[in-house]
């Protein structure tokens, strides 16, 4: 044997066993402490790092994608595809490899890209309608098979703000691309756990048959990220309301309606009340 499988990466036994010996150490001296699992992160991040360099992928997240396809088969060959958030292009990498040469790989991001040889990596805000129109431009039939989306925000460091843009984001991608996804299409998002998750889902489940939450071998280290697969688009099933307002709504409602609106003006009437005059005894 001169393999081992360590979190789903083929390393090389020896290097194994150096860790095995290492991990045992540490747990020794610090007791499964909060230093060991963030060692263990990094050093697995590292090694996703690694093997996607020696395979060619430009991000370790382009084996997100692939452990997303070997359990939930959502590219086929000769599909069209939206990568929503594609910069560096490590998810373009592998969904061009995935439709083969009589697919489409269609990506957009704020930042440009490496050119991915038989994919069209566009630069654009995907929630501004110039670049939405540039898409469905690039796409160029009427509707697409599958969309996946990596996107994220700037992270600003604040968790809860992150976590909040991140999801409305979610939101917008969902209301430009459900209208152009294929009756029966795929549609796979990452999503940051937190406070509006849950509302979100609901929201999405009735587009589609099922709606499933993942978390691929090479996200598992990394914080609170998990990946929504919805499989099956049934357009007409779906309400036809947008995604994004209704979620706002939602996430007024749970946090018990609007906020009250500060000393508000008295809106100028006609109406005048009149004294009654009462007859004098
Ligand atoms: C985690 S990276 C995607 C990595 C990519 N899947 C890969 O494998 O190479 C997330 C990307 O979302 C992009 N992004 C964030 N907001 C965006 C927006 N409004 N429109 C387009 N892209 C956006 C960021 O620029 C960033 O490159």
């Amino acid at each position: 044997m001169t393999s081992a499988t360590r979190s789903g990466l083929i390393v090389p036994l020896e290097e194994y066993l150096v860790h095995e010996v290492i991990m045992g150490m540490l747990s020794a001296k610090y007791g499964g402490s909060a230093l060991v699992d963030r060692w263990v992160q990094d050093h697995q991040k590292d090694a996703w790092r690694k093997q996607a360099k020696a395979s060619g992928y430009r991000a370790r997240s382009a084996f997100k994608l692939k452990q997303i396809q070997e359990r939930h088969k959502i590219i086929k060959p000769e599909d069209s595809v939206l990568d929503v958030g594609c910069h560096p292009g490590g998810w373009a990498q592998v969904a061009v490899e995935l439709v083969g040469s009589k697919g489409k790989v269609v990506g957009v991001d704020l930042q440009s890209c490496i050119p991915v040889e038989g994919a069209n990596l566009i630069v654009g805000d995907i929630t501004e309608p110039f670049t939405q129109q540039a898409v469905l431009d690039a796409i160029d039939t009427e509707v697409i098979d599958v969309v996946v989306s990596d996107i994220s925000p700037h992270i600003t460091g604040k968790w809860d703000i992150d976590q909040a843009v991140s999801l409305m984001l979610v939101a917008d991608v969902f209301d430009f691309a459900l209208p152009i996804l294929k009756y029966g299409g795929h549609f796979v998002t990452k999503l940051f756990q937190g406070i509006g998750v849950e509302e979100l889902i609901e929201l999405v489940r009735p587009h589609f048959q099922t709606v499933k939450r993942f978390s691929p071998m090479a996200s598992r280290n990394s914080s609170s990220e998990v990946y929504l697969v919805c499989k099956f688009h049934t357009p007409k099933r779906g309400p036809d309301w947008e995604i994004r307002p209704a979620f706002e709504t939602a996430l007024e409602e749970r946090q018990g309606g609007p906020e009250p609106l500060d000393d508000v003006e008295p809106a100028k009437s006609t109406f005048t009340i009149r004294k009654r005059n009462t007859p004098k005894e």
